[in-house]
């Protein structure tokens, strides 16, 4: 099955994951950024991001190439932010909702140790599905490098290439 992930990431870790998934898998990758990039740094950085998820803003994209019919599979990829998955995430769903439906999707969530589990429930509840037929959750795999993100990415993978 052909597989797209659509991820955005602002400090690379998201990135690395997906890199990974790609090198091991026939996944493409689609990276998503919002037109007006939200400060990557410091106190603002929390503050105008944290805002932004909780007030589930849908921010303008960047233009990105996405061909629907090509893919059976679509893992989304997407940082925590305030325990809810990223903006430029809910625009791209947003945007892309009719031509998304009868697709499998998947999920990577990488986070710091809280809300990764609220953001996989408001994930499955934006894109109106029950489950997903893959889901990787990692703490901060650039950062923090160890050797059971590893493996949690191998088994993944594993699932992507089996689906
Ligand atoms: C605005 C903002 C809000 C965040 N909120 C959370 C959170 O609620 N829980 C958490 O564990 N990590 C949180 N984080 C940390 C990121 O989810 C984590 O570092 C992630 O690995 C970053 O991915 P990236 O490097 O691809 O951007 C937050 C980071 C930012 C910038």
């Amino acid at each position: 099955m052909k597989t797209a992930i659509v991820y955005y990431s602002m400090n690379g870790n998201t990135e690395y994951a997906v890199k990974k998934i790609a090198e091991q898998t026939d996944a493409e990758l689609i990276p998503i950024r919002p037109v007006k990039a939200y400060p990557d740094k410091g106190f603002k950085k929390f503050f105008w991001g944290g805002k932004s998820a909780v007030m589930g803003e849908k921010p303008e994209l960047e233009g990105y190439s996405f061909d629907a019919k090509k893919y059976d599979v679509i893992v989304f990829a997407t940082p925590v932010w305030a325990s809810n998955f990223t903006p430029p995430i809910r625009t791209f769903i947003e945007d892309n909702r009719g031509v998304l439906k009868g697709k499998k999707f998947a999920a990577v969530i990488c986070f710091s140790g809280g809300g990764a589990d609220k953001a996989i429930i408001k994930l499955k509840d934006f894109l109106g599905t029950d489950s997903f037929a893959a889901e990787l959750i990692l703490i901060d795999p650039k950062d923090k490098p160890d050797s059971a993100n590893e493996s949690k990415l191998a088994d993944f993978c594993k699932k992507l290439n089996e689906l």
